[in-house]
């Protein structure tokens, strides 16, 4: 089976193929994704030990998606907005790289043939207020989104908590405790002590930067990246960093998995193949990118 299309194999989810079966009648064609080991992020930060992820295995995923979005963002022309940037679409693989997955392909089809879209594309609690106001859709809607993931990695906190009571949402909660009281007050209780403090305080700005309720004052993702790689490039990782990571994901470990967020039934139009073009994707879509 040759690969459908290849981006970045880095950071981004890659390895797309496309099965082909046919029955009475009906063509189904299925995306099958390289299949990551230990699940999502949300699984790993949420509901599993927290040892998995040390302080430098968190700055490792923060930066590895900052990378994988910038190559969405600065590879093509539009760039691609990924636009529902959130833990359970950052997969880990194995050696617990993070890649990012659903980059346009399962939205694809949502809010694109209007000008003024009617629902705002992404999930609750990672949606870039400016777009929910005025549904211009650039690619700081996606940093939007991942300063919110930042902010979750920081203080191993879901973005929405009604444990919170009014500061329900994680970047209400974050900026006021963390400018009055410093890092100590925000960091994952998790970590302990033991974590470089100057380098969460510099990731605390870049996520405080990238939640900024003007889009125009939130960095790039390439600004973001080479930050968070200078940051990382500074720091020794802790011993415990090097102990192999078992394999947590449940159910059978197989190199592939069929994917459950693309299938699409065969029709006698266009092919199929042209659907899931990742630039197809885009056409005729209200998106501004900056
Ligand atoms: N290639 C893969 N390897 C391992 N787990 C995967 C893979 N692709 C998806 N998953 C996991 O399967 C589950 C379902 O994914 P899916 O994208 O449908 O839902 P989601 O990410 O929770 O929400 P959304 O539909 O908004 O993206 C998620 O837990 C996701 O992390
Ligand atoms: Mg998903």
């Amino acid at each position: 089976m040759e690969p459908l299309f290849s981006l970045n194999p880095l950071h981004l989810l890659g390895k797309l193929y496309l099965v082909l079966t046919s029955g009475d009648h009906v063509e189904v064609q299925i995306l099958v994704y390289e299949y990551m080991v230990n699940g999502n992020l949300h699984r790993q930060l949420f509901e599993k030990e927290a040892f998995l992820l040390n302080w430098y295995r968190r700055l490792e995923i923060a930066l590895a998606v900052a990378q994988g979005l910038d190559y969405l963002h600065s590879f093509a022309d539009p760039p691609i907005i990924h636009r529902d940037v959130k833990p359970s679409n950052i997969l880990l693989d194995d050696n617990m790289s993070a890649k990012v997955s659903d980059f346009g392909i399962s939205k694809a089809n949502l809010d694109m043939d209007t000008h003024v879209s009617t629902r705002p594309a992404g999930t609750a609690g990672y949606l870039d207020p400016e777009y929910f106001l005025r549904r211009h859709l650039t690619t700081a809607s996606d940093v939007y989104g991942y300063g919110v993931v930042l902010l979750e990695l920081i203080t191993g906190q879901l973005s929405i908590d009604h444990k919170r009571l009014e500061d329900y949402n994680l970047v209400a909660w974050f900026k006021p405790r963390v400018v009055k009281q410093g890092i100590q007050a925000v960091i994952d209780p998790r970590l302990g002590s033991n974590f470089p403090v100057e380098a969460y305080e510099e990731v605390a700005e870049i996520a405080m930067n990238c939640t900024a309720f003007e889009r125009g004052d939130r960095p790039t993702m390439q600004f973001i990246a080479s930050k968070l790689e200078q940051i990382l490039s500074g720091l020794i990782p802790p011993p415990e960093h090097f102990q192999p990571v078992s394999s947590t994901f449940e159910g059978k470990a197989s190199s592939m998995e069929v994917s459950p967020a693309t299938s699409r039934t065969g029709a006698t139009g266009e092919p199929l193949l042209t659907d899931i073009r990742l630039e197809s994707a885009f056409n005729g879509t209200t998106v501004a990118p900056r």
